[in-house]
């Protein structure tokens, strides 16, 4: 199959779905992995600022270049796309190599990219720790490993090592000895979990081998954004999602960063933000070691995790599948302020003629309340209630340009999706190509 990046012929669609809109924001509605890295690439056509504002590289956002599928873990999707500003700010965490790799990719495509000076570093000892705290737990967050729980707690002590620390071997030491000997502490907690860090001087050395390479790309990035605020057309670029989110998700299985648009107000100051959309997949997946209601297990988990290839982008785990989980999702458009669904893969879930939704959770005998899903405990205590719809089976989705060409049973479960949240389904993912979309309303 031919895969495509997006063309400026779906631009005219686009402009039309945000007509008036100056800033938008593409954000995760589920637990991640909705397929936000299609969505952002195609509206990236429209915007001329993209900016990630949370997580690192524990996202992958898989986009198509010279018809190839490439994940993309730090960068906005946009950098392959020419005169483009492409910015991660200060709330994002940064892993210097992976910062090199996705350079090399965006080198000669005619982005441009700028770096906040704030952003934090993730330094190598917190990928260690992040490891070695998963293997001694008993019971495992199911981390991606990246080293980003460590980075964001740099952060909030306040003894991060920035990106603008990286000019000079002075600034970095400097930092390495924040609160006392900020880098020996790290090395007495990956000592006690049984690690080997490196030692001070051989880090110092490494850092600076990056500096030459981030030198140029430095900025404030808050200064960059609030400046186009209302003359230039910015995307907001979320990673991970809402569910798990720092405060929101369903904690202790949540990321370490706010994923909903309080990262972008906690970084950029308060904006108008036109639009949020909030991308959930047709049905629902998750990785890690998280309460998951509406799951599947055995032989129909099987075939709608191949049929859907859900495996991690940036793990190879499997995930978890599941059925639509309504309930969670109204939490997440209420709580992320989330004005517009993209609906992903809905080709995907044409495998049966009869399809489960959940609409809410029961919690004893009482109906849960939404405001406790961000408690892992309290949702293991919940049981799902299901509500069956007709599904779409067989159906081939292929070519359809217009919702109205949709199966019926498929526009049903769209309007139903909408009249339970609140809010309208936009966007229609019916295939892997960017073509492969249909706007709606
Ligand atoms: P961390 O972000 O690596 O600390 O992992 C914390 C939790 O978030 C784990 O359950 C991860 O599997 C999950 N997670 C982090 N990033 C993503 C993502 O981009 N997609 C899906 N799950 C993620």
């Amino acid at each position: 199959m031919q895969l495509s990046k997006p063309t400026t012929s779906l631009l005219p669609r686009i402009e039309k779905m945000l007509t008036g809109d100056r800033t938008i924001a593409v954000v995760g509605a589920q637990f991640g992995d909705e397929g936000k890295g299609k969505i952002v690439e195609l509206l990236a056509l429209w915007a001329d600022i993209i900016v990630r504002f949370n997580g690192g590289n524990n996202a992958g956002h898989t986009i198509y270049v010279d018809n190839k599928p490439e994940v993309l873990h730090l960068l906005p999707c946009a950098i392959f796309q020419r005169g483009k500003i492409c910015v991660v700010g200060q709330g994002v965490v940064v892993d210097l190599e992976v910062l090199k790799k996705e350079l090399g990719l965006a080198k000669g495509r005619g982005s441009i990219i700028r770096i906040d000076r704030r952003a934090p570093v993730i330094l190598p000892i917190y990928k260690q720790i992040d490891g070695l705290r998963e293997a001694a737990n008993s019971k495992k967050l199911g981390t991606t490993g990246r080293g980003i729980g460590p980075a964001y707690e740099a952060h909030a002590s306040r003894y991060a090592l920035r990106m603008g620390d990286l000019t000079s071997a002075s600034r970095i030491r400097e930092a390495l000895n924040r609160g006392g000997n900020y880098y020996a502490q790290l090395c007495a907690a990956a000592k006690s979990l049984g690690g080997t860090p490196q030692t001070e001087d051989d880090l110092v050395k490494e850092l600076l081998g990056y500096s030459r390479m981030v030198k140029n790309l430095l900025y404030d990035t808050v200064e960059i954004v609030r400046k186009a605020l209302g003359t230039k057309k910015i995307m907001f670029e979320g990673a991970q999602a809402a569910l798990l989110d720092v405060n929101q998700g369903t904690t202790p299985f949540v990321t370490s960063s706010s994923c909903t648009i309080a990262g972008i107000y906690s970084t950029f100051g308060q904006l108008p933000i036109d639009r949020v959309f909030g991308v959930a997949k047709a049905y629902v997946t998750r990785v890690g070691e998280g309460p998951f209601p509406s799951k599947i297990v055995g032989e129909m988990a099987h075939a709608l995790r191949e049929a859907g290839n859900e495996y991690g982008s940036t793990t190879k785990r499997p995930r978890d599948v599941g059925w639509m989980d309504l309930f969670a999702l109204r939490y997440a458009v209420q709580m992320g302020g989330i004005t517009d669904i993209c609906l992903t893969k809905a080709d995907v879930l044409n495998l049966w003629s009869q399809l489960q939704v959940c609409t809410k959770y029961m919690h004893g005998k009482n109906v849960a309340k939404e405001h406790r899903l961000m408690t892992a405990e309290y949702v293991k205590e919940c049981t799902p209630v299901f509500e069956e719809v007709e599904g779409w089976h067989g159906a081939n989705l292929t070519g359809i340009k217009l919702f109205g060409d949709l199966p019926p049973a498929l526009q049903q479960y769209i309007r139903d999706i909408a009249a339970f949240l609140g809010v309208p389904v936009s966007m229609i993912g019916i295939g892997p190509c960017h073509d492969d979309i249909i706007f709606h309303g």
